[in-house]
């Protein structure tokens, strides 16, 4: 691997799922890159295909659902090609995931404690029980839960939301990878956790260069936590940049209309599904615009197909009128 080459590179991802209405292509012609110590903020829509993106590289599409066409670039090994075995090893020890709904993640019959060791072992990360149970201990410490030796014993349910959503990070960091998919990791959190898990998810990207990817509905966080963001919409990227270039100036008409339908600090409470009309049916696309139904600056052209393409030296944006959008 050269200096320059990606942690993570995806190309031309499409993952699709059969429905009784027919193929489904949850994402699309996704790409996209990811640098070790680098935070990529992930936003769009509910069903934009954030997840099923990130899982797809995760390897964890359940059949009938599979990666259609694309490659998984991990430190330049094409993950889509390896065997299901090399994979699976790879999977937890280069990367993992910290799952919204932590209660049923972990395993309610085994105790926190059981949980971290194993995957410490299930890595070959310590010689012994002993030495893994030691190694589960300072990780609970590192996550910021205290006593940890003796929280180590307890089981999920005799933890709090937070506890067992940094449990879950500890779990996830035990098999040491070098990157976190973290979905929506902070919903239905207090503020001042999220704040705390969010903290420490950036903590260790900066310490141990970790690479981060923050699905997320919060704009907010992503402009405080990540140095880029990557806008999807009905399963492709629409635009991708740095975080606080794209929210001063969007490039393309649905993160405008994104920005546009942000909670604002008067009336937090408001939805953000404020943008007219509705998602295409992911089942009935054509190769134009998918944003074309309700974009205001949809233009005849815009049904013939539009690539993600280049502005400047950091910028994409998947509109043929994205000079235009203010
Ligand atoms: N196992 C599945 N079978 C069929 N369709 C699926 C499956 N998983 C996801 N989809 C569909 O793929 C599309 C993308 O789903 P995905 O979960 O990636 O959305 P998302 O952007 O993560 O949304 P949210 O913000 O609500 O989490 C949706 O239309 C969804 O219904
Ligand atoms: S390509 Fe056309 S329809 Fe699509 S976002 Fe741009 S202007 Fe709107
Ligand atoms: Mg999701």
């Amino acid at each position: 691997m050269t200096v320059a080459e990606p942690l993570l590179a995806v190309r031309g991802l499409r993952t699709v799922f059969p429905t009784r209405r027919g193929l489904l292509a949850a994402c699309d012609g996704v790409d996209l890159q990811l640098a070790a110590g680098e935070a990529l903020g992930v936003v769009g829509e509910s069903g934009s295909g954030k997840s099923v993106t990130f899982l797809s590289v995760l390897g964890l599409i359940r059949p009938p659902g599979r990666i259609e066409a694309g490659e998984i670039l991990f430190e330049g090994r094409n993950l889509i090609r390896l065997p299901a075995a090399a994979r699976r090893a790879l999977r937890g020890r280069a990367m993992a995931l910290a799952m919204q709904d932590s209660l049923s993640a972990l395993n309610p019959a085994l105790t926190i404690g059981t949980q971290i060791v194993e995957t410490i072992l299930a890595h070959g990360l310590a010689r012994s029980r002993a030495a893994a149970r030691d190694r589960a201990v300072e990780l609970l410490h590192r996550v910021g839960i205290p006593s940890s030796d003796r929280r180590l014993n307890d089981y999920p349910h005799q933890f709090s939301g937070g506890m067992r959503q940094r449990a879950m990070i500890a779990i996830a960091l035990a098999a040491e990878p070098k990157l976190l998919v973290a979905d929506e990791p902070t919903t239905a959190l207090d503020v001042t956790i999220r704040a705390q898990v969010l903290d420490l998810i950036d903590r260790l990207r900066r310490e141990r260069g970790l690479a981060v990817a923050l699905i997320t509905h919060d704009l907010g966080v992503v402009a405080e936590r990540c140095d880029r963001v990557m806008v999807m919409y009905a399963g492709q990227v629409v635009e991708e940049g740095p975080t606080a270039e794209v929210i001063a100036s969007p490039r393309h008409p649905y993160t405008r209309s994104l920005l546009a339908s942000l909670p604002s600090l008067e009336d937090p409470d408001r939805p953000i599904d404020a943008i007219p009309g509705q998602v295409p049916d992911l089942t009935r696309v054509d190769a134009g615009c998918r944003f074309r139904n309700r974009c205001p600056l949809a233009v005849e052209l815009c049904m013939q197909p539009v690539e993600l393409r280049a502005l400047g030296a950091n910028r994409l944006s998947r509109c043929i009128r994205a000079e235009e959008v203010a």
